[in-house]
C-alpha cells in the first residue's frame, strides 16, 4: 500500500487489505449477473520491491537477475556514497535510481523506490506479464486498464535528460523525458498485450484501455491501425487538463474538437471526467458545473469514464498531514504535501448519512470520510426532487439511443460563453446539449445548427436550473434562456430534407 495498490507483490492474487480470491469471484459473479463488465487495472511497468521476482533479482538468481533495470554506480563520492548512473528523475520526485547494497548496483524506479521498473528488454518479462494477463482473463475479467504504459521503456545507453523547465514546481517536470517516456518500443509491447486480449475475444471483446498523459497528436498512435490495433482507446485526459486551467466554453470546445479532429478513422473516442490521480470534478470544475460536465462527457460520441463518487458530485476532502497515506504526499513533507497528495480525491464513497457514510462498518477507514457526507450522499440524492444522481441516471438512459450511440456530432460556441453540440442520426430523435459557462444568464438561438427544427423539448437540466426548466416542456429554439453556470439537454425531431419523388 505504498502506492495504494500500485505496488504489487503478487500479480496473481488479491491483496488481503482488499479481500480474498473468493471475494473477487463473488464480485465478478454479482456484476456479471447484472450485465456489468469487470475491467481490472493492470500494472505492467513495475512490481513492488517485495515481489518474489525482485527479491530473487537482488540475489542475481536465474532467471530473475535481469527482470529489473540494474546499473552500476557512476562512481563513488565522499564516504563511498554511490553516484547514480545518470540524472533521471522519478515521477514522484528525487532520483529514479535506488542503491541496493546487497547487489551493489542501482535499480531504476520511475515511480516510488518501492516500485522497481520491470525490464521489458528481457523477453522473459514480457512472457511473464502476458501470462499474468491470461491468468485474469481465465478468471473471467472483461479487459484491462493498462497503467502508466508510457514508462515501459528507457534509453538503453542511459543518456542524461535535458532540463526543459527549471522553474517547474515539481522536480519531474523540470526535465524533458526524451529517454524515459513514450519510447517507440512501448507500442510493440502493447501490441503483444492486445494480441493476448484478441485471442480471448471469440465470444465478447476483451477491452484494452491505456493510461498515458501526453499531447493528443502523440497519443493517437496508441490506437494502432486497422491491421495492427493496439488500445481500444488510450484514455483521453483532455477534459481533466482543460479543468486545470481557466474553464470556458472555448477551452472545453478546444479539448473536444482537438480530440475529434485527430482521431484516426473508425477509432472510438472516450472522455475521462475524473480519476484517482486528480482532484474531483466538482472541485476542479466547480460544484455548479458538475451536471453540465457529465452532460458533455456522457453524450459525446464514445465512452465516458466516471470516477466513483462523481455521479453525485463528491468533492475533494480535507486530509490532514497526520491522515495522509499517499507516499507522493508524504515524500513532499508536511509543508508541501497538499500539492502532491492524491488522498483528497480518494476518500470513501458516500452512500448514506450513516456510520462511515455507509462505506464500511470498520471503526476507522483507510482515509477519512469527507465531512460533507451527511448531506452529500447517494441516498439523500435519490430522495431529493432533483439531484446530480438523477441527472446522471437520465444521461445514462439517453446513452441507449441511436443518436447518442451512433449519431453525428456538430459542436459550436455561441455568445462566447455557451458550448452547444448536437447528436443526430436520421430517423431517430436527436439531442442537443447546451452549457452556459458564464455566471450570468445568456439567451441563445440554436436554430442554425444542422437539422434543428423550431422547437424542441426539455430532456434534462442541471440542478442549478431546477427552478427554470420542467422536463418534457416544449421550448422555442430561437431563444433558449440559460441561467448562469449550468447545462440543458433537449430532444428534437431532426429536420432532414424530404426526398422528392418525381412521377
Ligand atoms: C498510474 C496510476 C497512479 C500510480 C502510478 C504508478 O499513473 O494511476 O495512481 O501512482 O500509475 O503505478
Amino acid at each position: 500500500m505504498k502506492d495504494s495498490g500500485y505496488d504489487i507483490q503478487d500479480f496473481r492474487d488479491i491483496a488481503p487489505v482488499f479481500g480474498t480470491m473468493d471475494d473477487f469471484h463473488s464480485l465478478s459473479k454479482a456484476v456479471h449477473k447484472r450485465g456489468i463488465k469487470l475491467v481490472l487495472d493492470f500494472v505492467p511497468n513495475h512490481s513492488s520491491n517485495l515481489h518474489e521476482w525482485f527479491q530473487k533479482s537482488v540475489k542475481r538468481e536465474v532467471p530473475y537477475a535481469d527482470y529489473y533495470i540494474w546499473a552500476d554506480a557512476k562512481g563513488f563520492g565522499t564516504e563511498a556514497t554511490p553516484i547514480p548512473p545518470n540524472n533521471w528523475r522519478s515521477v514522484f520526485g528525487g532520483s529514479a535510481w535506488e542503491w541496493n547494497q546487497e547487489r551493489r548496483q542501482f535499480y531504476l524506479h520511475q515511480f516510488l523506490k518501492e516500485q522497481p521498473d520491470l525490464n521489458y528488454r528481457n523477453p522473459l518479462v514480457l512472457e511473464e506479464m502476458k501470462n499474468v494477463m491470461q491468468f485474469w482473463l481465465d478468471q473471467g475479467v472483461d479487459g484491462f486498464r493498462l497503467d502508466a504504459v508510457a514508462h515501459l521503456f528507457e534509453d538503453e545507453d542511459l543518456r542524461d535528460e535535458m532540463v526543459k523547465d527549471e522553474d517547474a514546481t515539481d522536480e519531474y517536470s523540470q526535465l524533458d523525458h526524451k529517454y524515459t517516456f513514450n519510447l517507440p518500443e512501448v507500442l510493440d509491447v502493447l501490441r503483444e498485450f492486445r494480441i493476448v486480449l484478441d485471442k480471448n475475444s471469440e465470444n465478447a471483446t476483451k477491452i484494452m484501455m491505456t493510461e498515458a498523459y501526453m499531447p493528443v497528436e502523440k497519443l493517437m498512435a496508441y490506437y494502432g491501425n486497422k491491421s495492427h490495433p493496439i488500445a481500444h482507446f488510450p484514455l483521453n485526459f483532455a477534459l481533466i487538463s482543460a479543468s486545470q486551467k481557466n474553464i470556458t466554453a472555448q477551452s472545453i470546445y478546444t479539448a473536444v474538437s482537438t480530440w475529434m479532429n485527430n482521431l484516426p478513422k473508425g477509432a472510438w473516442p472516450n472522455w475521462v471526467i475524473g480519476n484517482h490521480d486528480n482532484s474531483r470534478a466538482a472541485t476542479r470544475f466547480g460544484a455548479e458545473l458538475v451536471d453540465a460536465i457529465n452532460m458533455i462527457a456522457l453524450l459525446l460520441p464514445g465512452t465516458p469514464v466516471t470516477y466513483n463518487g462523481e455521479e453525485i458530485g463528491m468533492e475533494d476532502a480535507d486530509v490532514s498531514w497526520e491522515q495522509t497515506k499517499d507516499t507522493a504526499g508524504i515524500n513532499a513533507g508536511p509543508k508541501k504535501y497538499k500539492q502532491f497528495s492524491r488522498d483528497p480525491e480518494r476518500t470513501p464513497m458516500q452512500w448514506d448519512a450513516g456510520i462511515n457514510a455507509g462505506f464500511s462498518n470498520a471503526n476507522q477507514t483507510w482515509l477519512p470520510v469527507n465531512t460533507n457526507y451527511k448531506t452529500l450522499n447517494v441516498e439523500s440524492q435519490l430522495n431529493e426532487k432533483w439531484s446530480h444522481i438523477k441527472v446522471y441516471k437520465q444521461l445514462t438512459e439517453a446513452r441507449k439511443t441511436e443518436a447518442i450511440m451512433n449519431g453525428g456530432l456538430d459542436i459550436h460556441i455561441l455568445e462566447d460563453s455557451v458550448l452547444v453540440y448536437t447528436r443526430v442520426r436520421e430517423g431517430f430523435p436527436g439531442y442537443v446539449v447546451v452549457v452556459n459557462f458564464a455566471p450570468d444568464t445568456v439567451t441563445v438561438d440554436i436554430t442554425n445548427l444542422a437539422h434543428m427544427p423550431n422547437e424542441s423539448s426539455v430532456y434534462t437540466f442541471s440542478t442549478t436550473y431546477a427552478h427554470s426548466f420542467t422536463a418534457k416542456k416544449r421550448i422555442s429554439n430561437s431563444a433558449v434562456v440559460l441561467p448562469g453556470k449550468g447545462g440543458l439537454v433537449l430532444t428534437f425531431v431532426p429536420d432532414f430534407p424530404k426526398e422528392v419523388i418525381s412521377l
